[in-house]
């Protein structure tokens, strides 16, 4: 018998966890031409924010070892555009859409929130705290446990109360379970991680950065098991906070991996660029992996190397 699938966002259920990573399918259109969007868990659009902006200057994109590093800055139409256009497309073929949320200021991430509450067809908000606070020399808000708490709360009082709210923490902190927990104090529902590792290239034949912007986001395989580790401690920290997981999935093995160590979801990013249907092929081949290993619902993985490390115990091999 095919294994259960489903799992739930806050407190709405997916049919199944493959969500696709924000910024990596836009707001679902071009994915569309390759799957059917409604097959997919849920899709985590493009970081809106209330004003258009038209992102950072080119060149802007790098290939490193097993990844990649981008500096596409947060490119856009907006919310009024994003409301019109992109929000009824995704209803209107049946997708589950989290809208990912993005700010200057907490009262920007709270004007996005309560714009969002008003509208039909969004199962939950994302909010990615990986911007600069303008009201704060800058610094990253999820750099900051006051900072990213401040945006959570402001984002949780005006947001519908039956919309969960996730935060979208970064790995560029010393202690990532203390933004979890500000965050969950705050009122977060879920936790999101991980966004991409500030990284730089240097083009060693024009001897000068390889990105108009110099410094970009990494991501692609080479992350993933600092997502890992982030997932393992926040999980060990907060075991009842439900988690997406997401850095360098390429396959459903490496879904699962992200599952074993706590996530209940996972975000298919990079993956997408060289394979537009990845999302699809990761769900069919977890459903593989959980088959052959005798899994009949998703909820027994979720976290169970945790309670495997616990027990002293581990599985054999897996033919
Ligand atoms: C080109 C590109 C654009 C991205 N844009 C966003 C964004 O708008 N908002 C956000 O929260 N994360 C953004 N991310 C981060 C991804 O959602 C994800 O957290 C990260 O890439 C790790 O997953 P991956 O290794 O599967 O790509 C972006 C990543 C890439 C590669």
């Amino acid at each position: 018998m095919a294994p259960d699938l489903r799992t739930r966002l806050g407190n709405v259920e997916l049919p199944n966890p493959i969500l696709t990573a924000s910024g990596c399918a836009s707001s679902g259109r071009e994915l569309a031409q390759f799957v059917d969007v409604s097959k997919i868990g849920a899709i985590v659009t493009k970081s809106v924010m209330l004003a258009p902006r038209a992102g950072r200057p080119t060149p802007r994109m790098a290939e490193t070892s097993s990844g990649m590093l981008n500096s596409i800055g947060l490119q856009g139409p907006g919310i009024d555009a994003f409301l019109q256009r992109d929000l009824p497309w995704l209803l209107s073929r049946g997708a589950r859409a989290v809208v990912s949320i993005a700010g200057s200021t907490v009262d920007e991430y709270a004007e996005l929130a309560a714009r969002l509450s008003d509208a039909a067809g969004v199962t939950a908000l994302e909010v990615n705290i990986s911007c600069p606070n303008v009201e704060h020399r800058g610094q990253v808000f999820a750099c900051d446990p006051v900072d990213a708490g401040a945006v959570i709360e402001a984002v949780r009082a005006r947001t519908r109360y039956d919309v969960p709210v996730f935060a979208k923490l970064s790995p560029d902190v010393t202690d990532i379970v203390a933004i979890a927990r500000a965050c969950v104090a705050a009122g977060a529902d879920g936790l999101s991680m991980i966004n991409t590792l500030l990284g730089m290239v240097i083009d060693t034949d024009a001897v000068r950065p390889a990105l108009a912007g110099m410094t970009g986001g990494l991501s692609g395989p080479a992350i993933r098991p600092v997502a890992v580790r982030c997932v393992w401690q926040v999980k060990q920290a907060l075991p009842d906070v439900p988690i997406i997981g997401m850095g360098g999935v390429m396959t459903g093995r490496d879904a699962l991996e992200l599952m074993l160590a706590g996530a209940s979801m996972v975000s298919v990013g990079t993956a997408v660029f060289h394979d537009p249907s990845a999302c699809v092929r990761i769900l069919r081949e977890l459903d593989d992996e959980l088959a052959r290993r005798g899994v009949e619902r998703l909820s027994e993985v979720i976290g169970l190397a945790h309670e495997m490390r616990a027990a002293g115990r581990s599985m054999g091999t897996v033919k």
